[in-house]
């Protein structure tokens, strides 16, 4: 079923659009996110924009969903952590970020019911730290997993018959 389908049909209360996408690692054009953001903002489907592998990338330029046209941003949530390229997934840094104030706080109430009250103290550490230090790391880190893709690549073309390996253009599965 194509997108358009699926919410013009099925009219899901909101769509997990997951930004770059795993796992092909495909970085989405800036007009494709439009596009899913004027069918789910016309279908009345909440646009939930994942974004946990938009750091690391290997080609191409990423486009988050908040560069979206302002029409969509009170119909959209990002969800986002720096756990794949930092290792920080037992920190729980994951966070979200919703334009609209009516829909961040339903959100932050439902967070509530279900207990989850504050952030861990040791993961606003880390994640702080790692938005302040990181760059450097993350280059390096971008180049040699690169290296390690073209080699594989390389490798799989060269002796296995019929396999062909898609084109990443971001983010790896640990
Ligand atoms: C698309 C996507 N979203 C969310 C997550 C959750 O990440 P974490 O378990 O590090 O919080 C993952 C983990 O692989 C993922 O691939």
């Amino acid at each position: 079923m194509t997108n358009k389908l699926l919410v013009k049909v099925v009219k899901p209360q909101l769509f997990i659009f997951c930004s770059p996408h795993n796992p092909s690692g495909k970085i989405w054009e800036k007009d494709e996110l439009e596009r899913i953001a004027f069918l789910c903002k016309k279908y009345g489907t909440l646009l939930v924009a994942d974004e946990v592998h938009s750091e690391i990338i290997f080609s191409g330029e990423f486009t988050s969903a908040l560069k979206l046209s302002e029409k969509y941003l009170d119909n959209l949530a990002v969800l986002t952590l720096p756990n794949k390229a930092f290792k920080l997934g037992r920190l729980k840094t994951s966070y979200s970020i919703i334009p609209d104030e009516s829909k961040r706080r339903i959100f932050l109430q439902r967070l509530k019911m279900n207990v989850i009250t504050s952030p861990n103290v040791f993961g606003v550490a880390g994640l702080t730290a790692t938005y302040d230090y990181g760059e450097e790391w993350l280059e390096q880190l971008t180049l040699y997993l690169r290296k390690n893709y073209e080699f594989s690549k390389q490798f799989i073309e060269e002796n296995i018959a019929n396999w062909k390996v898609i084109p990443a253009e971001a983010s790896y599965l640990p």
